[in-house]
C-alpha cells in the first residue's frame, strides 16, 4: 500500500477552506493509502503564538481531523513536536537548501512583508521542515490545497538533490489537489485566499463558528451588482467562490447550480447556501464535541505518535548514514 502524508497548522481554527482543500480530501482517500496526518505545531511557531492558545488549538485540531471522518483505527494521527525526527531531518534538509530558493517562496514573501519588527528566520526555513515531514515517511502522495504547491515542488527538488548527492533513499512525492476548491477565497475580499489567520473574521467561516454565524457570514459575503448567478472567476470572483463552495457541499456540478438559480437573485442563492452550510456544520460540530470530551482523543494521539516515531526514526537513520553523521549503525 502506498503512503500518504499531510499536515495542518494549529495556528487558529481551521476554516471551510482548510476543510475543502485538505480535510475533505483526506477522508475521501483514507482507505486507499497508509495515511499519516500531522498537527504541525512546529510550523505554527514560525509566527509568534500565545502559549495557552496554541495548546488549545493543537488538541482542537486533532478533534477536527476526527470530526471530518478520519477513521482512527486506520490512519495515524499525531503531533509533530512529539516526533523528534521531524526537526532533526528538517535541519539536515535546511543544510542542502539555498537561501535564494527559500526566498522565492511566495508564502514567505507574503508573510515577511507583513512583519514590521524583523523577519524571523523560521519563516524562511519553514519549507525544508515541511519537506522533512513528507520525506521521512517514504510518502507517495500529499493531498493539499493550491497554496502549498510551491512548497511541494521544493520538497521534490530537495528529495532529488539528496538522492543524487548522498544516497537514493527518498521517494519523490506527488501532489494531489481537489478538482474544485483548491483555493477557496475570502468571503469579504474574494480575490484573496480564505485564511484562518485573517484579521477580518467575516472573511472566513471557521469550522467552529456557531451555525447562526455561519449563515450570517454567507449572507453578508461580498458579491457584485449584476445579480446573475454565473461562474466567472475573473469578473465575478465573489459569486464564483460561493458557487464552488455550494458545489462542493452538495456534490452538484456548477452548471447545474447556475441553471437552478437562473432568473433568481443572490438573496435566494445565499439563503439556500446558508442552509446547506448549517446542515453540514451542525453534525460536524457534534462529532467534534464528542472527541473533545472523550479520553479517546489522547489515546489516539499517543498511539499515533508512537507509530510515527517508529517509522520516521528508520528514515532518519538512513539520512544520517547517507550524510555521514554520527557513527555508522545498521
Ligand atoms: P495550512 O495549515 O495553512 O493549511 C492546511 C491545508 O489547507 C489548505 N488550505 C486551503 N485549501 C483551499 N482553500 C483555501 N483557502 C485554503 N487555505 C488552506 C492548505 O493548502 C493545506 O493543505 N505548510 C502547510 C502545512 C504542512 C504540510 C506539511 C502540508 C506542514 N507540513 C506536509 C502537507 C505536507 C500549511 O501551512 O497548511
Amino acid at each position: 500500500m502506498e503512503t500518504l502524508f499531510s499536515g495542518i497548522q494549529p495556528s487558529g481554527v481551521p476554516t471551510i477552506g482548510n476543510y475543502i482543500g485538505a480535510l475533505k480530501q483526506f477522508t475521501e482517500i483514507q482507505d486507499e493509502y497508509d495515511c499519516y496526518f500531522c498537527i504541525v505545531d512546529q510550523h505554527a511557531i514560525t509566527v509568534p503564538q500565545d502559549k495557552a492558545v496554541l495548546r488549545k488549538n493543537i488538541r482542537s485540531l486533532a478533534a477536527l481531523y476526527l470530526a471530518s471522518g478520519l477513521d482512527p483505527e486506520k490512519v495515524t494521527l499525531f503531533i509533530q513536536s512529539e516526533v523528534p525526527a521531524h526537526a532533526q531531518a528538517g535541519w539536515m534538509l535546511t543544510t542542502i537548501s539555498s537561501i535564494g530558493e527559500l526566498e522565492r517562496m511566495t508564502q514567505y514573501k507574503d508573510k515577511a512583508k507583513d512583519r514590521k519588527e524583523g523577519i524571523l528566520a523560521g519563516l524562511l526555513t519553514y519549507p525544508p521542515l515541511m519537506a522533512a515531514d513528507i520525506l521521512l515517511y517514504g510518502t507517495n502522495i500529499v493531498p493539499v490545497g493550491e497554496d502549498q504547491k510551491q512548497h511541494l515542488e521544493l520538497a521534490r527538488d530537495l528529495a532529488e538533490r539528496f538522492n543524487a548527492r548522498y544516497n537514493d533513499i527518498f521517494t519523490i512525492p506527488e501532489i494531489r489537489m481537489p478538482k474544485v476548491g483548491g483555493r477557496i477565497m475570502s468571503l469579504q475580499e474574494p480575490t484573496k485566499k480564505m485564511s484562518k489567520s485573517d484579521s477580518n473574521t467575516k472573511g472566513f467561516i471557521s469550522l467552529l463558528d456557531p451555525p447562526n454565524t455561519v449563515a450570517k457570514k454567507i449572507k453578508s459575503a461580498v458579491t457584485d451588482s449584476d445579480g446573475i448567478v454565473k461562474y466567472d472567476k475573473e469578473n465575478k470572483p465573489g459569486i464564483s467562490n460561493l458557487l464552488s463552495i455550494y458545489s462542493i457541499f452538495t456534490s452538484k456540478p456548477i452548471a447545474e447550480l447556475e441553471a437552478m438559480y437562473e432568473g433568481k437573485g443572490y438573496g435566494d442563492f445565499k439563503s439556500d447556501l446558508a442552509d446547506v452550510m448549517v446542515e453540514f456544520i451542525m453534525p460536524f460540530q457534534e462529532k467534534y464535541e464528542y472527541y473533545m470530551n472523550s479520553e479517546e482523543l489522547d489515546r489516539i494521539l499517543d498511539e499515533g505518535a508512537e507509530k510515527a516515531r517508529k517509522k520516521s526514526f528508520k528514515m532518519l537513520k538512513k539520512m544520517e548514514n547517507a550524510m555521514g553523521l554520527g557513527r555508522k549503525r545498521k
